[in-house]
C-alpha cells in the first residue's frame, strides 16, 4: 500500500472513496464538511438534520457517487466528541476506515484532513493507523484476500503546512507502523515455527536489513554466563534457548548519555511446565513472546529514527515444556546475579528468564531499563485488556514514561510497586521464590520479582499478558496480536 501527501484539491481527485470525519455536535456540517456539502446541494446538512449522520464514534456514512466530487464515493467517519478528540483518534478513524473500504473492494483511497488537524502529528498518527489497520493475519490461508487490498493513500488538505516536516513525520509514521506489524507476524507465528533458534535467525536477519549489529548467545554461552534461571526453564525442552541480543549506536555518542535497555520476555511456547496450563487455550501461549516481539519492533524503528543514545536489546528466548529434564516445584536456582530462587510454580517462568536478562542488560552497562513482558494473568483482572500495566522505580522515572505512553496514544496505567509487596516473594529456603503467596496482588508480585534483579537502575516494567493480544477483532485492528507498546517505547528512547 502507497501512502503519500497529495496537494491537488480533492474535488478533482480520481478515487475510489474520499473519507472525512465528522464530529458530534451541534453544527456537524462545517469547514471542510461544509465545503463539500455545498457541491452536493445540502445532501450532508439534510442526512445530519434526518439523524443518518449522528459524528458518533467510528460511525460509518457511505455516500455513493457523490455530486461535485470526482471520486465514487465519500465515507464519512464519525469522530465522536469534538472535547473528547485528540490526534490519536485520527489512528482509529483512518484505520477503522480502511479496514471498512478494504472490504468493498476499494483500492484508492483519499484522506481529506480537517480544518483543526492539519500538522505533522496529524500526518503521522494517519499514516501509522493506515498500515496498523491494513494488517491481516492470513498467512497460513490458501486463499488470500488479495482482492480486497488497498493499493494507494492519498493525504489531502494538508497544503497549508510544511511539506518537508509533513513527509518525515509520515515516514516516521510509516517506520513505526511498519515496526509493530513486523513484531505481530512474529506474534503470529506457532511455536512449531518459531522455536527459539528461529526467533534468533528472524532477528538477525532483521538486525542486518537495518544495520544493527546482533549477536545470538547459544546454550553454550548462556552457561558459561551461568544464567541459572533461564536454563532452569529451558531444561524441560529438546529446543535450546538463546539469548537475542541487538545494539544499536549513535553516529557521535554524547559522553556520559544514558544507555537504554530493552529486555523482553520471548517464551516461544508456555505449557506452564510441570505446573502445566489447563488444555483450553493453551494454544494461545504461542504469544507469549510478545515482550520479545516488542523489543525486536522497537529495535527495527529505532535504527530508522536513530536517536541519540545507545540501545540494547536482550532477549531471552525458550520454550517452557514439562519434559523429562524440566525443573520441578520446589526446585532451587541460581541466577546470573547469584540471587537464589525457590521455583514454586514452574509457570512463572517469564519472571525467571526475565532476571537473567535484566541482569546481563545491566553487565553490558544499561543505566536505564525497560522490560516488556506476556507476564500475568493477573493483570487482565486488573485493568482488563485496556490499559498496559506500568510499574516502576523510582517514580518518576515511571512517569517519564508514561508521558511517551500518552503521547503516542497508548493507554497504559501506573501499578504500585510499595515495599509491602517485596514480603510476599520471601522465601523459607532461598533469597526469593517466584511467586506470591496467593493472595491477590499477582502482577505485583511478579513485577517485585524483576525489581529483585533491576535493583537500583532506573527500571520500567510493562505487564502486556492481557494486551498484546486481542480476541475480538476491533473496527481498526485485526483481532491477534496488537503490537502495543512499540510506539511508547520508541517515543521514551527519542526523549530520554
Ligand atoms: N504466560 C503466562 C501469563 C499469561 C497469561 C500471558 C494469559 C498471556 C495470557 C505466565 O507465564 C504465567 O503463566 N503466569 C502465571 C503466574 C502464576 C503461576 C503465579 C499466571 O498468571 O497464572
Ligand atoms: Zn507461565
Ligand atoms: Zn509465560
Amino acid at each position: 500500500m502507497q501512502i503519500q501527501l497529495e496537494t491537488q484539491p480533492y474535488s478533482s481527485l480520481q478515487a475510489d472513496a474520499i473519507v472525512t470525519y465528522v464530529f458530534d455536535k451541534d453544527t456537524k456540517i462545517e469547514g471542510v464538511l461544509a465545503d463539500l456539502d455545498r457541491g452536493m446541494d445540502g445532501r450532508l446538512a439534510a442526512l445530519a438534520e434526518g439523524g443518518e449522520i449522528t459524528g458518533k464514534a467510528l460511525e460509518m456514512v457511505l455516500i455513493h457517487f457523490p455530486e461535485g466530487l470526482d471520486a465514487k464515493r465519500l465515507l464519512l467517519v464519525g469522530a465522536g466528541k469534538p472535547d473528547k478528540f485528540a490526534v490519536s483518534d485520527l489512528r482509529k478513524i483512518a484505520g477503522a476506515a480502511l479496514r471498512y473500504l478494504k472490504s468493498r473492494g476499494v483500492k484508492k483511497i483519499v484522506f481529506l484532513a480537517r480544518e483543526g488537524e492539519r500538522d505533522a502529528a496529524a500526518v503521522r498518527a494517519i499514516g501509522e493507523g493506515l498500515i496498523v489497520g491494513d494488517f491481516e493475519s492470513d498467512k497460513y490461508k490458501s486463499e488470500k484476500k488479495n482482492n480486497e487490498e488497498i493499493q494507494s493513500v492519498s493525504l489531502s488538505g494538508f497544503e497549508g503546512a510544511m511539506p518537508a516536516e509533513l513527509n518525515s513525520a509520515l515516514d516516521c509514521g510509516r517506520v513505526i507502523a511498519e515496526s509493530q506489524n513486523f513484531a505481530r507476524d512474529l506474534i503470529n507465528e506457532p511455536s512449531n515455527r518459531l522455536t527459539p533458534r528461529i526467533l534468533a535467525a528472524r532477528a538477525e536477519v532483521m538486525a542486518k536489513e537495518v544495520g544493527l549489529r546482533v549477536e545470538i548467545l547459544d546454550e553454550r554461552k548462556i552457561s558459561e554466563l551461568k544464567m541459572g534461571a533461564l536454563i532452569g526453564v529451558a531444561q524441560g525442552s529438546v529446543e535450546p534457548p538463546r539469548v537475542i541480543v541487538i545494539r544499536y549506536t549513535p553516529e557521535n555518542p554524547r559522553p556520559g548519555a544514558p544507555v537504554l535497555g530493552l529486555v523482553g520476555k520471548a517464551v516461544t511456547f508456555d505449557t506452564g511446565g510441570i505446573s502445566i496450563k489447563p488444555a483450553d487455550n493453551m494454544e494461545k501461549m504461542k504469544y507469549d513472546m510478545g515482550g520479545g516481539a516488542t523489543m525486536l519492533g522497537a529495535m527495527r524503528a529505532l535504527a530508522y529514527l536513530k536517536p541519540s543514545i545507545p540501545v540494547i536489546a536482550v532477549i531471552p528466548a525458550t520454550e517452557n515444556m514439562p519434559g523429562g529434564r524440566a525443573q520441578k516445584p520446589g526446585d532451587v536456582q541460581v541466577a546470573m546475579s547469584g540471587k537464589t530462587i525457590e521455583v514454586i510454580n514452574t509457570d512463572a517462568e517469564g519472571r525467571l528468564i526475565l532476571a537473567d536478562g535484566v541482569t546481563y542488560a545491566r553487565k553490558l552497562g544499561c543505566t536505564h531499563l525497560i522490560d516488556a513482558a506476556t507476564l500475568t494473568g493477573a493483570i487482565q483482572v486488573a485493568l482488563g485488556s485496556v490499559h498496559v500495566g506500568a510499574f516502576g522505580t523510582p517514580r518518576e522515572y515511571l512517569d517519564q514514561f508514561l508521558e511517551s505512553a500518552k503521547a503516542v496514544g497508548e493507554k497504559m496505567w501506573p501499578m504500585p510497586m510499595d515495599d509491602d509487596y517485596e514480603e510476599l516473594i520471601k522465601s523459607n529456603i532461598a533469597d526469593i521464590r517466584n511467586t506470591g503467596t496467593g493472595k491477590g496482588g499477582g502482577a505485583i508480585t511478579a513485577a517485585w520479582f524483576i525489581k529483585e534483579f533491576a535493583e537500583d537502575v532506573p527500571w520500567v516494567h510493562l505487564d502486556i499478558a492481557a494486551t498484546c493480544w486481542v480476541d475480538d477483532g476491533k473496527p481498526w485492528l485485526a483481532k491477534g496480536p496488537t503490537g502495543v507498546a512499540i510506539r511508547s517505547i520508541v517515543d521514551f528512547a527519542q526523549k530520554l
